[in-house]
């Protein structure tokens, strides 16, 4: 599976900008139709996508559109501007239910028929922004096979909340947890909110560490000099790498012993130790190689 370590927001109404995110070291580019637009600008950021979208040509990365939202009353017509062969998939904020990602699911099939696209090929993330698609987040990121990863919106589900928001973000750590265990349940990847401070490169680097360690994947960026950073953190470290190849060579000397546990600096390798270990060397090796994720892809569930 593709790697998504790092998704770029692009505003749609701003073509400048669209050309200079081709040639940035991201994973994948989301040009935005939704929060990122005034309303007055929806017509013509719409029409803009809908340009851009066949020059992009980009073949080292993902493009998404990040459409409205079904409530908004402007995501079927955002849609039928939007498929085309240059696009990958689509991104879908303040999905409430299952039943939003199905029918996003039957819309984009029509649209891929009359279109003579691959049918099923088009990738949905859902956005969990709100309390109640935290509580079902699992069935969201299971209502379709499309379904590729879920993305937290810290900053709309602190306003369904009526809660401030804070720099360190206590008060969506319960949330942002659902959501990478929904997405685990699910077999789908866990992307997180974007940093908004984008001039806080420390604030970035110490809130992806800890998203890492809740689950997630990836996170979206809002600026260019964002995406080295996230990305060195979603990359096991060297000292990661060289601790994990000491476990595994202890254990194994271990188990051709006959033990299933062994000490190593006066700690217990046992076996889901040993296991988190062979999976983080595969991880790193799969990004080294170019290959990806393998291990997150596995028996990915299918409703
Ligand atoms: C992103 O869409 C957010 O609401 O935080
Ligand atoms: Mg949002």
């Amino acid at each position: 599976m593709e790697l998504l370590r790092t998704l770029l927001f692009v505003p749609g109404n701003r073509p400048d900008m669209i050309v200079k995110a081709r040639s940035q070291p991201t994973d994948a580019l989301v040009l935005d139709l939704e929060d990122a637009v005034i309303p007055t600008e929806k017509a013509t950021a719409r029409r803009l996508v809908k340009e851009a979208l066949p020059r992009l040509e980009v073949k080292d990365k993902l493009v998404f559109v990040r459409v409205n939202s079904f409530a908004s009353g402007l995501a079927e017509d955002d849609l039928r501007a939007v498929v085309c062969p240059g696009l990958d998939g689509i991104s879908l904020p303040k999905g409430e239910s299952p039943a939003d990602i199905e029918k996003l699911d039957r819309l984009l099939l029509s649209l891929e028929r009359e279109r003579g696209l691959p049918m099923g090929r088009l990738q949905v993330i859902p956005w969990i922004e709100s309390a109640r698609a935290v509580l079902d987040a699992r069935l969201i990121a299971g209502a379709s096979p499309r379904v590729v990863a879920l993305a937290f919106g810290a900053e709309d589900f602190t306003i369904d909340m009526g809660i401030p928001r804070s720099q360190e973000g206590f008060e969506v750590l319960w949330a942002r947890s659902q959501v990478a265990v929904a997405a685990r349940a699910a077999r789908v990847k866990a992307l997180d909110t974007p940093y908004m401070n984008f001039r806080d490169n420390e604030g970035l680097l110490r809130e992806t560490r800890l998203v890492r360690q809740l689950g997630f994947g990836g996170k979206f960026v809002i600026h260019p000099s964002q995406i080295e950073t996230v990305h060195q953190v979603f990359v096991p470290t060297a000292a990661e790498v060289e601790e994990a190849k000491r476990i595994v060579a202890a254990f194994a000397e271990a188990a051709a012993k006959g033990m299933g546990a062994v000490a190593l600096d006066g700690r217990v390798v046992d076996i889901p130790i040993v296991e988190r270990a062979r999976r983080l060397l595969a991880l790193a090796e799969g990004l080294r190689t170019g290959e990806g994720e393998a291990e997150a892809t596995e028996g990915k569930e299918t409703p």
